[in-house]
C-alpha cells in the first residue's frame, strides 16, 4: 500500500526527508508542482534533501549540473536553498545534522553517481544514510528503474507526495473508466514511445487522431511521399499492424517546408475538430506540428481549440512539448488534468507498472 504525504495527519516523520524531484523540463513547470510538498515538509520543520535529475550523463558533464536549477527553484520556494556539488557522503551527512530544521539542499545531478542507472542497492544504502524518510514527488522519473526512484524505498520509510498522488488518481481513473467515446491525439516526436498506449487502447479508445512524427511514419508505411519529414522508418515492423486499426484518423493535407511536414494542413484540423467534438474522454500527448516555428502552431491550436470548447468531455494532457504548448497559448487552465509525465504518463496510461510507484507499494520500511 503507497503512504501518501497527504495522509501522515501528526504522524512524526523524522528530521531529515530525501525527497526525489524531476526538474529535466526547459522550463520550470515541473518544479512548480513539487511546491506544495516542499512547504508542507518545511511546515513540519523537516529539512530537504532535494534529488534531481538533468539529461542522461555518463559521469560529470558540467552542463548538466543542478547548480542553476537549485537557485530557480530557491526563487519558487522564496527560500534559500544550498547547493551541494559532490557526493562525499560523510561530510554531507555531517552538513545536513548541523543544519537547522527548515533547511533545504539540493544534491548535484543525481545521475552523475555511478549506480543510479543500475538501481543499486549499495548506492541506494548510501542515499538512504542522508535522511530519515524518502518521499517520490517526480512522477516523470517514476517509470526509470533508478536508485534514486526504486532501491532507496527498501531503506527508509517512503511517501508519495501531492503531485505524485495527483497523478496517480486521474491517470488510474482515465485507465480503469475512460468515457465513452475515448478519443486519443498523439503527435510530436519520439514516434515510438507512443506505441504501448495505440495498443493498450486499442479496444478501449474509440478513435485515435494522429500527427507529428507518429502520423509521419504511418504515412510513410502507407506509401505516401514524405519528403525529409522525421519519421521512424527503422520501426517500420512494429508501426505496420497499426495501419489495420480502423479507430485511426490520419493527417490528410499538411503543411510543408524545405520538404518536411511541419504542422497539419486546414483540412485536416476541420477533421480533427469534428472527431474530437462528439468525444466523452481525451487524452492527449504530443503537438501536431512545430509550434515553435510561427505559421506551424496552427494545428496544434485548431486541437486545443476543439478540446476546450467541448464542455462535455474530461481532458488530459501530457509531455513536455505539450505543457509547453498549453501554457504558452493559454490552455494549461482550461484541461481537466495536465500531467508533468512525458514517458511516465505513456507507460501509466498503456497499463504498464512502473518501477518508482511499485517501490512504493512494496516499501515495508
Ligand atoms: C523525462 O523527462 O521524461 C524524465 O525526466 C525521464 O528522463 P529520461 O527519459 O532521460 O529517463
Amino acid at each position: 500500500m503507497i503512504r501518501y504525504l497527504s495522509k501522515v495527519g501528526k504522524k512524526r516523520l523524522g528530521s531529515t526527508a530525501v525527497v526525489r524531484l524531476d526538474f529535466n523540463t526547459e522550463d520550470t513547470w515541473r518544479m512548480e508542482t513539487a511546491i506544495p510538498t516542499l512547504k508542507f515538509l518545511l511546515k513540519r520543520k523537516c529539512k530537504v534533501l532535494a534529488l534531481s535529475h538533468r539529461g542522461r550523463p555518463k559521469g560529470f558533464e558540467k552542463k548538466f549540473s543542478l547548480r542553476k536549477d537549485s537557485q530557480k527553484l530557491a526563487r519558487l520556494l522564496g527560500k534559500k536553498i544550498s547547493f551541494i556539488p559532490h557526493f562525499r557522503f560523510g561530510d554531507i551527512k555531517k552538513i545536513l545534522d548541523q543544519a537547522n530544521p527548515g533547511s533545504v539542499f539540493v544534491l548535484e545531478n543525481i545521475r552523475f553517481l555511478k549506480g543510479e542507472y543500475q538501481n543499486s542497492r549499495e548506492l541506494a544504502k548510501k542515499l538512504a544514510h542522508l535522511g530519515d524518510f524518502y518521499v517520490n514527488e517526480g512522477f516523470p522519473i517514476s517509470h526509470r528503474n533508478d536508485t534514486s526512484v526504486a532501491a532507496i524505498t527498501e531503506f527508509l520509510p517512503s511517501y508519495a507526495g501531492f503531485q505524485l498522488e495527483r497523478e496517480i488518481k486521474y491517470l488510474s481513473h482515465v485507465v480503469a473508466n475512460p468515457k465513452k467515446p475515448t478519443l486519443i491525439v498523439l503527435g510530436g516526436g519520439k514516434a515510438g514511445d507512443k506505441l504501448g498506449i495505440l495498443k493498450f487502447f486499442r479496444k478501449k479508445a474509440d478513435r485515435f487522431i494522429v500527427g507529428g512524427e507518429p502520423a509521419n511514419t504511418l504515412l510513410w508505411i502507407k506509401g505516401v511521399d514524405i519528403g525529409d519529414s522525421l519519421a521512424e522508418k527503422d520501426n517500420r515492423k512494429a508501426f505496420l499492424p497499426l495501419l489495420k486499426y480502423k479507430k485511426l484518423v490520419l493527417p490528410i493535407d499538411y503543411h510543408i517546408k524545405n520538404k518536411r511536414i511541419l504542422d497539419i494542413g486546414p483540412r485536416t484540423e476541420k477533421l480533427f475538430a469534428a472527431e474530437i467534438s462528439k468525444a466523452r474522454t481525451v487524452i492527449w500527448n504530443g503537438p501536431m506540428g512545430l509550434f515553435e516555428k510561427k505559421g506551424f502552431e496552427r494545428g496544434s491550436l485548431a486541437v486545443a481549440r476543439a478540446i476546450v470548447s467541448n464542455k462535455k468531455c474530461f481532458s488530459l494532457a501530457g509531455g513536455g512539448e505539450t505543457v509547453m504548448f498549453l501554457r504558452e497559448y493559454g490552455f494549461f487552465n482550461k484541461f481537466g488534468f495536465v500531467s508533468t509525465g512525458g514517458g511516465a504518463m505513456l507507460e501509466f496510461l498503456a497499463g504498464e507498472k512502473l518501477p518508482g510507484i511499485e517501490a512504493l507499494e512494496k516499501s515495508k520500511k
